[in-house]
C-alpha cells in the first residue's frame, strides 16, 4: 500500500498549498484543476475533529478521491486530538505528508514514528502560544514544521502579527539542525501577509480564503507566490 510520496525536498523556492477548506465542495475537482494549473505546489487538506479545534471538516475519503486525480502533493494537517487513530488511514487514502500537532493528546514522538513507518512525509505543527523549543526534540526527523498564524479551525481569519516572531524562532532551529525542512505557514496568508511571513522565513505558504474566495483564484494564488518570492 506504501506510495511514494510527492512531497519535493526543499528547493529554495517558495511553495504555495492552497487550502481546500475555503473551496467549494460542489466543485471540488474543478477548483483542483484550477490551482494545479496555475502552479500551486502542493493540496493542503486540514483535518479537523471538533475536540482539538471547535469544528469539523473531512475525513480520509477526501484524500482518497483526491489521490491520483491530481499531480500536486497532498499535505495533510492533522487538528486532531489523537493522530494516532488516523495517521494510518490517511497514509492508506493516499496523504504525501502528515503534519501532527505538539499540541496533541497522543505522544508526538509515537505519531512521527507511525508515520514514517508509512512512508509518508513527517511535519509538527504549533499552535500561536507554543514556544517553537517544543520542536527542538524532533528536528532529526521532521520534513516540515507548520507555524499557525492563527488559532487553528477556521479559514479567514486574520494573520497574528506575533507570528512572524515565531517564525523567525523556527527558522533558526531549522538552519541551526543542519537539515533541509520546510517552514510552513498557515492562516491569513495572503498577498501581504505571505511577504511578511517570507521575510520571517517561511518557504511554503498555505492559503485558503485567499486563493478559493478570489474573484480569479488563479492569479491571486500567483500574486501571493510573487510577493513572497520577492522579498
Ligand atoms: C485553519 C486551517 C487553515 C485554513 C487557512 O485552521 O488550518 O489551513 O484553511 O485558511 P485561510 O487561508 O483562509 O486563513
Ligand atoms: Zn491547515
Amino acid at each position: 500500500m506504501k506510495k511514494t510520496s510527492k512531497m519535493p525536498a526543499v528547493n529554495g523556492k517558495i511553495s504555495v498549498a492552497p487550502s481546500i477548506l475555503s473551496a467549494d465542495l460542489f466543485s471540488l475537482g474543478t477548483s483542483v484543476q484550477t490551482v494545479e494549473n496555475a502552479g500551486a505546489d502542493w493540496l493542503h487538506v486540514d483535518i479537523m475533529d471538533g475536540h482539538f479545534v471547535p469544528n469539523l471538516s473531512f475525513g480520509p475519503s477526501i484524500v482518497k478521491s483526491l489521490n491520483g486525480k491530481t499531480r500536486l502533493a497532498l499535505d495533510v494537517h492533522l487538528m486532531v486530538e489523537h493522530p494516532l487513530l488516523f495517521i494510518e488511514p490517511f497514509a492508506k487514502a493516499g496523504a504525501d505528508l502528515l503534519t501532527v500537532h505538539a499540541e496533541a493528546k497522543d505522544d508526538v514522538q509515537q505519531s512521527l514514528t507511525a508515520i514514517k513507518k508509512l512512508g509518508v512525509k513527517t511535519g509538527l505543527s504549533i499552535k500561536p502560544d507554543t514556544p517553537p523549543e517544543r520542536i527542538v526534540p524532533f528536528l532529526n526527523e521532521l520534513d516540515l514544521i507548520l507555524v499557525m498564524s492563527v488559532y487553528p479551525g477556521f479559514g479567514g481569519q486574520a494573520f497574528l502579527p506575533q507570528s512572524e516572531t515565531q517564525l523567525k524562532q523556527v527558522r533558526q532551529l531549522i538552519t541551526r539542525s543542519g537539515r533541509a525542512i520546510w517552514l510552513e505557514v498557515d492562516g491569513g496568508i495572503n498577498v501581504q501577509t505571505a511577504a511578511r511571513a517570507a521575510k520571517a522565513g517561511a518557504d511554503a505558504l498555505v492559503a485558503g480564503s485567499a486563493i478559493f474566495n478570489a474573484a480569479d483564484p488563479a492569479t491571486a494564488l500567483n500574486q501571493i507566490r510573487q510577493a513572497a518570492s520577492d522579498i
